[in-house]
C-alpha cells in the first residue's frame, strides 16, 4: 500500500496515540502467568502487541478483547498448555525475545517463528543466558527464528548482558521467575525499566540497583487491572512533527514518560523543540502526561554513548529533525540500529537521500548536515513501521508530494497513525 503525503500548513489539535507498545505486551505475557483474570485497559492496537496474544492464546490462555480492552485469564506461572502449533510472533522482536523466557521454564517444547524481518534478526542475546539457566534451544543457523525451546528446570544465574537490550534483560528476568533463587541481570547502559515496574504490580519484588535488577524465584503473581499509558516512541513523530512545522501547535494526551523513556524529551528541547509535559500523573508504577508542542526554532544536536540506546527507536524521526535543523544531527554508538526490523541506518539513509538531503553513514551511526530541504519523492518503508511514519513527517516540510510506499508498515505499532496525521494537517 501507499500513502501520499502532501506539505502541511501548520499542525493543530490535541489527540492521543496508541497504548504503549512495550508495557503493553509486557501486561499480556504477565497476566498470562498470573493467577486469575487481569484486565488491560488501553491496549497497544499495533499489531505486534496483537502477535504477543496470539501466542498466549497458542499457549492455553483464554484471552479476549474488547474495543482497547484486553482480559486475560492467567494459568499461574506453570499453567501454559503445550503448543499444537507453532506460535506466531509476526513482526515483534519484543514478543519472541521476551516470551522466550517464560518458555524456558515450562515443561514442554516450542516453536516460535516470525515474518521475513524477525527472522533476520539474531537471537543469541536471549539463547546464551537461557541456556545457562539450563533449557535447551536451537535456531536456524544457530541464532535466527524459528527458535525452538525445550524449557525444564531452571537455574537462577548472575547474568551481565554485553549489549544494552531491554527485551534481552527482560527475558532472563521473566525466566528468573522459575529458577529457584536470585537472578541477576547485569546492563551496561540503562534501558527501560518497564519489566521490573510491571512484575511489582503484579505483586513480584524486584530489586534494582544503579544497572542491575534481581527477582527471586519461584515467584507468584497476582491478577491485576492496569491501564496502559500512550506511547512516547508514537508521540515521537508528532513531536518532531510539531516543533518542526512552523506556527504548529499540538496536545498529546496521557503519553507515558517514565524517565528511562524520557530522554526523547530531554534531547527535543535541547536541540531547541518547545516541549511540555503537563497534567502528570501515575498509574501502575507508570509517570504519564500530556505532551504540547510547539512550532520551534531548531538547533539539532549529537546523540552518542548512552544517549544513544536511550533512543533507540526515535532515531529515525530524530534524523528528519536532525536535516530541518540549523546545525544538523550526529549519530555514533548506534550500530543496534542495523539489527531492528530494518537496517534503519540504511534506511534511513536511502530515503533521505531520494528527498535530496544529504546524509554520511558510518557502521554505528549518521552525520546528516542542518539547514537542508526535503524535495518531492517517493519513499519506502522497506516494511518498518518507523521508518514509514519518520518520512511521513518529512513528508510534511517537502516542496510536494511524497509517496510513502508500503505505508501499511505503520500499523506494527500505530494502526491510526495515517487518520491521525490527516486530522490533525487539515
Ligand atoms: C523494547 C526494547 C528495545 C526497543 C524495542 C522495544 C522493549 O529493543 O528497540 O522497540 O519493549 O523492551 P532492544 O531490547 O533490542 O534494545
Amino acid at each position: 500500500m501507499q500513502e501520499v503525503i502532501t506539505p502541511a500548513g501548520r499542525l493543530t489539535g490535541a489527540f492521543s496515540v496508541p497504548g504503549d507498545k512495550s508495557i503493553s505486551h509486557r501486561y499480556a505475557m504477565l497476566a498470562s502467568v498470573a493467577e486469575g483474570v487481569s484486565t488491560i485497559h488501553n491496549y497497544s492496537s499495533g499489531a505486534d502487541c496483537h502477535s504477543t496474544l496470539a501466542c498466549i492464546r497458542g499457549l492455553g490462555i483464554d484471552v479476549s478483547v474488547q474495543g482497547r480492552s484486553v482480559t486475560v485469564h492467567g494459568r499461574g506461572l506453570g499453567g501454559y498448555r503445550a503448543p499444537s502449533a507453532d506460535l506466531d510472533a509476526g513482526n515483534s522482536g519484543s514478543t519472541i525475545r521476551m516470551l522466550s523466557g517464560l518458555l524456558a521454564g515450562q515443561h514442554f517444547r516450542s516453536r516460535l517463528v516470525g515474518d521475513e524481518s524477525l527472522s533476520q534478526r539474531p537471537m543469541q542475546r536471549i539463547m546464551g543466558p537461557l541456556a545457562q539457566m539450563g533449557a535447551k534451544l536451537s535456531a536456524r543457523d544457530g541464532r535466527f527464528p524459528p527458535l525452538e525451546i525445550e524449557g525444564g528446570v531452571l537455574t537462577p544465574i548472575d547474568y551481565a548482558m554485553p549489549v544494552a537490550s531491554a527485551q534481552v534483560k527482560s527475558c532472563v528476568l521473566l525466566a528468573g521467575l522459575h529458577a529457584a533463587g536470585e537472578t541477576t541481570v547485569r546492563e551496561p547502559a540503562p534501558t527501560r525499566d518497564h519489566t521490573e515496574v510491571a512484575l511489582r504490580e503484579f505483586g513480584v519484588p524486584v530489586e534494582c540497583g544503579g544497572g542491575w535488577a534481581k527477582v527471586k524465584g519461584p515467584a507468584r503473581l497476582r491478577a491485576q487491572e492496569l491501564s496502559v499509558p500512550g506511547d512516547l516512541s508514537s508521540a515521537a513523530f508528532f513531536l518532531v512533527a510539531g516543533a518542526a512545522v512552523p506556527g504548529s501547535n499540538l496536545v498529546i494526551e496521557s503519553v507515558g514518560v517514565n524517565p528511562t523513556r524520557a530522554a526523547l524529551i530531554d534531547f527535543l528541547i535541547s536541540a531547541g523543540a518547545q516541549v511540555r509535559v503537563l497534567n502528570s500523573s501515575i498509574r501502575n508504577g507508570e509517570p504519564s502526561g500530556d505532551l504540547a508542542v510547539s512550532g520551534s526554532r531548531l538547533k539539532g544536536g549529537r546523540i552518542e554513548g548512552r544517549l544513544a540506546a536511550a533512543l533507540i527507536d526515535e532515531i529515525p524521526v530524530l534524523a528528519v529533525l536532525g536535516a530541518a535543523s540549523e546545525e544538523g544531527l550526529t549519530v555514533r554508538d548506534a550500530a543496534e540500529l542495523r539489527i531492528k526490523e530494518t537496517d534503519r541506518i540504511e534506511a534511513v539513509a536511502e530515503n533521505l537521500r531520494r528527498m535530496g538531503v544529504l546524509i554520511e553513514t558510518s557502521d554505528d551511526g549518521f552525520h546528516i548536515p542542518g539547514g537542508q530541504r526535503f524535495r518531492s519523492a517517493t519513499v519506502i518503508s522497506r516494511g518498518d513501521h518507523r521508518i514509514a511514519m519518520a518520512f511521513a513527517v518529512a513528508a510534511l516540510m517537502a516542496d510536494g508530494p511524497v509517496i510513502i510506499e508500503g505505508s501499511e508498515a505503520a500499523s506494527v505499532s500505530f494502526p491510526e497513525f495515517w487518520s491521525t496525521l490527516r486530522g490533525i494537517a487539515g
